[in-house]
């Protein structure tokens, strides 16, 4: 009996080498015992190490390839036996890989299905914390508990995403380490929980604001946030006393009398105490929509239709910016009225905000696209467009005063703050533009429809609606609201 100890870091890799050595010398897969150790340096406990045998190495497809080793990732403790036993079948042609009847293939299949979930789990939930930095650039460290041991198989995710900082993200075996833009494991230290700080009590605001007792459905909650996930997460935290009080709150709100038409008399009257000469402030803003009607300070004022402006009170007290209209919008003459539009009324609807309630604008007013046939491309706008819009937009912004901004997407990120660039660092961040009114930082909508993986798209228009609840939670912070007057 063979026993062959892989590292608890490089373990696939390991597996991979072993398993064709041991093909290749013909050793049967009862021969061998498989164990991680941590620690490990000799590979071959029990026995010589096969490396040195002559026969062929197996030749298996590549799909097959790629769900074995996805699938050495499954805390199944007999996952590198079994998945070295399926090998040696495919490659004597005992098995076919196409054979979704064979209980083996299809063992390995769900297994790496299981693996990929927690690894998009895992993309979604790590949440950093910043730490003292090392060197010039800004460190991060995230403790996670994964379902399996896919910490090597998650971490280029973040590598990609989160290149120009330091990170650290820990887990109870593997702690993943980038730091200089180097990607490296180690095997987790004693203690390497990283400690609590403000961020976390932002994800409570963040998670406090978008909770609704009345649709409370603890099921889905879990389906969709498994509960081995909510002790990594800070909001997580609120879920049992939330789910405790859901069905009080939810009485509460259904025995308590309509309050809509007085609390938006309330909200109504305080932005009207809160504003000077409203009623002027629509005049202008009337006045300036006319202006903007006739814009030529771009070329790309001559292939669309038209100049489509904000649109909103004149006295709102939060203002979205997104990039330009897109086909429907340059048709209809109103921002956001297609397919991201319904996204973003979704996410505003969810987060409890009115849209009757805001301004909704874009960096651009005019649609640049790329004639494709019958159809029109959104094209990306240049700086020096949006420089140029800036003028109606900066115009808008001080007829308006709104007490935050939400800037969707790079391009609106740069009108307002002077740069576009790490968004995704700089998301659900609180900036200022020239003059100091906060800009709260979120993606566009457009880019999570964009986003192929359903899964994905799923987590990411989450995180939208995160991102407008927190929003709406710090605009009342600074004494605005915005709300729809009903819950959300
Ligand atoms: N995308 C935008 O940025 N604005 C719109 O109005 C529609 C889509």
């Amino acid at each position: 009996m063979r026993e062959v100890v892989l590292p608890v870091i490089g373990t696939v890799a390991a597996w991979r080498e072993e398993a064709r050595a041991l093909a290749r010398a013909g050793v049967p897969a009862e021969a061998v015992v498989w164990r991680v150790g941590a620690g490990a340096g000799d590979l071959f406990a029990g026995a010589p190490p096969a490396v040195s045998a002559p026969g062929r190495a197996p030749k298996l497809p590549r799909a097959a390839v790629e769900a074995i080793e996805t699938a050495l990732c499954h805390r199944d403790p007999e996952r590198f036996a079994r998945a070295y036993a399926l090998v040696l079948r495919l490659s004597a042609g005992a098995v076919r890989w196409a054979d979704r009847s064979d209980p083996a293939v299809r063992r390995i299949l769900a297994q790496a299905k299981a693996v990929q979930r927690d690894i998009h789990k895992m993309h979604a939930f790590v949440r950093f914390r910043e730490i003292p930095p090392v060197g010039p650039r800004r460190a991060f460290a995230a403790w996670f508990e994964p379902g399996h041991p896919i910490v090597e198989a998650a971490a280029p995710f973040f590598a990609r995403r989160f290149g120009d900082m330091d990170w650290v993200i820990a887990t109870p075996a593997v702690t993943a380490r980038f730091v200089g833009g180097v990607l490296g494991f180690v095997e987790t230290a004693p203690g390497a929980r990283p400690p609590e700080d403000a961020t976390e009590e932002l994800w409570r605001v963040y998670y406090a604001s978008i909770f609704n007792p009345a649709r409370l459905m603890v099921k889905a909650m879990q389906a969709e946030m498994p509960k081995r996930y909510w002790r990594n997460l800070p909001e997580a935290r609120l879920i049992p006393g939330l789910i405790r009080e859901a069905p009080r709150r939810a009485d509460a709100m259904r025995a308590a009398p309509p309050t809509e038409p007085p609390a938006r008399r309330a909200m109504a009257a305080r932005a009207m105490a809160a504003r000077p000469a409203p009623a002027a402030d629509a005049d202008a803003l009337a006045a300036l929509r006319a202006e903007a009607s006739g814009c030529t300070r771009c070329p790309l004022h001559r292939p669309a239709t038209r100049t489509v402006f904000g649109e909103g009170p004149a006295t709102a007290a939060l203002m979205f910016v997104g990039e330009q209209p897109g086909d429907r919008e340059d048709l209809a003459g109103r921002p956001f009225v297609g397919p991201a539009g319904a996204l973003f009324d979704a996410a505003l609807a969810a987060a409890g905000i009115g849209r009757s309630e805001v301004y909704v604008t874009n960096a651009v007013k005019h649609f640049k696209f790329a004639p494709h046939g019958r159809r029109r491309l959104h094209r990306s706008p240049e700086r020096g467009e949006v420089e140029a819009c800036r003028w109606w937009l900066d115009r808008e912004r001080r007829l308006i005063r709104p007490r935050l901004i939400v800037a969707m997407g790079a391009t609106a990120c740069a009108a307002l703050t002077g740069t576009g660039a790490g968004l995704l660092r700089r998301r659900g961040g609180v900036e200022r533009t020239a003059e100091g009114t906060p800009v709260f930082v979120t993606l566009h909508p457009a880019a999570i429809l964009r986003q192929p993986d359903p899964v994905r798209r799923a987590e990411e228009r989450g995180r939208f609606l995160a991102d407008l609840a927190a929003a709406r939670a710090l605009l009342e912070r600074l004494g605005g609201h915005a709300a729809t007057g009903a819950p959300a």
